[in-house]
């Protein structure tokens, strides 16, 4: 008799933005003379940058021709993009990362939920914030590193409350924890971290032999020349961390797909003897026998951001994001309601003071706006909604327009 991952029934029944998209459906289909605008999933709008798409054609050019076809690439990535990635995001930043500590994937989303495998299911402790991007814990539910939910909470989990008392900023938990997720500029709060509070968690996770995974996919919306983009700015943290960066929230890659991973080669775990082992070869081994590479024209697509016209192009397009989410935050201060978020990241958080899922029902019902529900992120995202900087300007202004005229009718 086939048996079920069992893990998998302690799941709430459909992933978070597959929930949102099923009652946004239902919406649409029962009110087509009503369009709607979504600022709920973090998707872009904004064609590619010019320096992409003509690196694709280009690329696309060269598979047509013998000589310059290509069959499988190096399943890490090809050189003149890793190279690109440690040379631009890392050396110049004064982060001393190597080409070969890159793997090159499809998406950060896949990489957050893969990379738990590699580390132990049974007694393992993890510390995972609190509202959060559901990839983390989803992935380590399906595992089996958790008990069942309680009242919104999986047992066996060290949750980081992220709340307006604490400036959505997680404290460093009390207790010894093994794998501790953190990102920032944070998804869902837009929140940053300070050096100081990355060091205080590197020197944590120093401390205990623990491992940092780093998700850093909105680092090219960090405007404050004093917030760090990379945890490898802070001293040690090679020791102790992975990093999870991603091309489509920097590029307008979410269609696209291209990412990478920093493993570095000094990062090291334990097994059950406390035997020493490279994480980075042991992500290496599972890389190899999972998965093939990204397309080269893809990869070359990726690589064209790092030219001095790619740079420029990927500053224009985030600035276009920003000046929405700047529009979105001063809009929702004026209605009354106290947000985070918007200034080094594309989300707003907002604190409604009210049911989470109400509120989302308050906007598509009565603004035709999509928002995410903090209650989808985790208890302490109760009481707040995301809203996404992710859209057109014309579409951010008219959602602005029907989100106040939806709130003074409600009052
Ligand atoms: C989000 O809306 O949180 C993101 O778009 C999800 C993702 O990047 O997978």
């Amino acid at each position: 008799m086939i048996r079920i991952n069992e893990n998998y029934t302690k799941l709430k029944a459909s992933y978070l933005f597959a929930d949102i998209a099923k009652r946004v459906s239902a919406y649409v289909a029962a009110n087509p003379q009503k369009p709607v605008i979504r600022l709920g999933i973090g998707d872009v709008t904004e064609p590619l940058p010019a320096v992409c798409t003509a690196a694709l054609h280009a690329a696309t050019d060269e598979m047509a021709v013998r000589s310059t076809f290509k069959g499988y690439g190096p399943e890490q990535g090809y050189a003149f993009l890793r190279e690109a990635v440690a040379q631009h995001d890392y050396a110049a930043r004064g982060c001393a990362i190597e080409a070969d500590e890159i793997f090159i994937s499809d998406g950060s989303k896949c990489d957050c939920g893969n990379i738990q495998e590699i580390f132990a299911t049974e007694g393992l402790k993890l510390a995972i914030p609190d509202p959060v991007y559901p990839v983390y814990i989803d992935t380590n539910v399906m595992a089996g590193r958790t008990g069942a939910n309680v009242d919104g909470r999986y047992t066996g989990i060290t949750y980081l409350d992220c709340t307006p008392a604490n400036g959505y900023v997680p404290a460093i938990p009390s207790t010894a924890t093994d794998l501790i997720y953190l990102c920032f500029p944070n998804n869902p709060t837009g929140a940053v971290a300070t050096r100081a509070q990355l060091t205080a968690w590197v020197a944590y996770a120093k401390a205990n032999n623990a491992i940092i995974l780093f998700d850093s996919a909105y680092e090219a919306y960090i405007r404050d020349p004093a917030i760090p983009h990379s945890i490898y700015e802070i001293p040690g943290a090679r020791d102790v961390a992975i990093e999870f960066r991603s091309f489509s929230k920097t590029a307008g890659f979410t269609g696209t797909r291209c990412a990478y991973t920093v493993v570095p080669k000094t990062l090291l775990a334990y097994d059950l003897a406390g035997k020493t082992h490279s994480v980075h070869a042991l992500w290496n081994r599972r890389h190899t026998t999972k998965f093939n590479g990204v397309a080269y024209p893809i990869q070359k697509a990726a690589a064209a951001i790092y030219t001095d016209a790619g740079k420029a192009q990927v500053k224009t397009m985030t600035d276009f994001y920003l000046a929405n989410a700047a529009l979105i935050r001063t809009a929702v201060s004026n209605l009354g309601l106290s947000c985070v978020g918007g200034d080094n990241a594309p989300y707003i958080w907002i604190n409604t003071g009210r049911d989470s899922w109400e509120f989302f029902d308050l906007l598509l019902n009565n603004a035709q706006v999509v928002c995410t529900p903090g209650a989808g992120f985790g208890k302490c995202g109760e009481g707040h909604v995301r809203i996404s900087a992710f859209n057109s300007r014309e579409n951010v202004e008219t959602a602005l327009k029907r989100i106040a005229a939806a709130l003074k009718q409600s009052k």
